[in-house]
């Protein structure tokens, strides 16, 4: 038994104990019964083990930059009595590569990957290095979810998130709340399209990205597959599905992909997106 299976002690941030529930209610509409889900961030454990209860048909991964709190997940694992969580693995977020520690992490491999409050907490390149990592290692169908305070353009942003950021840059000045629009860009950057955006208590969103094949409901969509480019309207149904045989077959020849809806856009939502 290594340091990252041995359990400590179970820290606990209240927030967490606040969040936990409605996050969970969020994950169970949106994932599908099972899959393989990465945890980046995992601090305390608590969101990981309760998840991990809650949803069986998942096997999680948890991370962290910093092992301080390996003992903290365990922890709270052995509590709650999960057997579907990994140890704990030192991950990165802004790091080039992702430690591949088991075939679900793959490159390619993960069903989900699971993000809760890093990125105000984070220097602003490890947002970039968030959404690379899992445009890498989402599988063609998987998703990234986010979760935590956001300022967005057009809406009032309470006054407890402009508080918070005000604070957060006091500690450390490359610390801050972000802009929506400008995590969505880096999404897109990488290659992952925001197709959900969730209020949530506490003045938090919960971002759900997809990976590869998405757009925004009657964009035409334009396509690249080895260096030859294919221009195509919205809609044109079986070519979707030639697209994404092509994509499972020979991810790497698709080279730049934009037109094709494969995750629902919630109709709630859309007005965001
Ligand atoms: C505010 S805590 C959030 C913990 C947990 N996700 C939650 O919501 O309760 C922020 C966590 O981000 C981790 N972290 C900071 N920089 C990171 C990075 N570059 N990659 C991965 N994790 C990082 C910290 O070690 C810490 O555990």
């Amino acid at each position: 038994m290594n340091a990252a299976h041995r359990p400590g002690t179970a820290l606990r941030s209240p927030a967490s104990e606040r969040n936990r529930q409605p996050i969970l209610e969020v994950l169970q509409r949106v994932l599908p019964a099972r899959g393989a889900a990465l945890e980046i961030a995992s601090g305390t454990g608590q969101h990981v083990a309760f998840f991990a209860a809650a949803l069986p048909g998942w096997h999680w991964q948890s991370s962290d930059v910093t092992d301080a709190a390996f003992g903290s997940i365990a922890a709270w694992c052995a509590q709650l009595a999960v057997a579907n969580v990994a140890p704990p693995v030192l991950l990165d977020a802004s790091a080039p590569r992702w430690p591949v520690t088991g075939p679900e992490l793959a490159p390619a491999s993960l069903d989900a990957i699971y993000c809760a409050n890093l990125l105000h907490i984070a220097p602003w390149a490890v947002c970039g290095g968030l959404m690379r990592g899992a445009a890498r290692h989402l599988a063609p169908r998987g998703v990234l979810i986010t979760y935590g305070p956001y300022l967005e353009q057009g809406v009032p942003t309470a006054q407890g998130n402009l508080d918070f950021d005000a604070d957060l840059r006091r500690r450390d000045p490359a610390w801050g709340v972000r802009a929506r629009e400008d995590v969505e860009a880096e999404a897109e950057a990488a290659g992952l399209r925001l197709v959900e955006r969730v209020a949530m208590p506490a003045n938090n969103l919960m971002l759900v990205f997809a990976r590869g094949l998405v757009n925004r409901p009657g964009e035409p969509g334009a396509v690249q597959i080895g260096g030859k480019a294919l221009r195509v309207g919205a809609g044109s149904r079986p070519l979707h599905e030639r697209l994404f045989k092509l994509e499972a077959i020979a991810p790497r020849r698709i080279s730049r992909i934009k037109g094709y809806e494969r995750f629902p856009v919630v109709a709630a939502e859309k007005s965001v997106l």
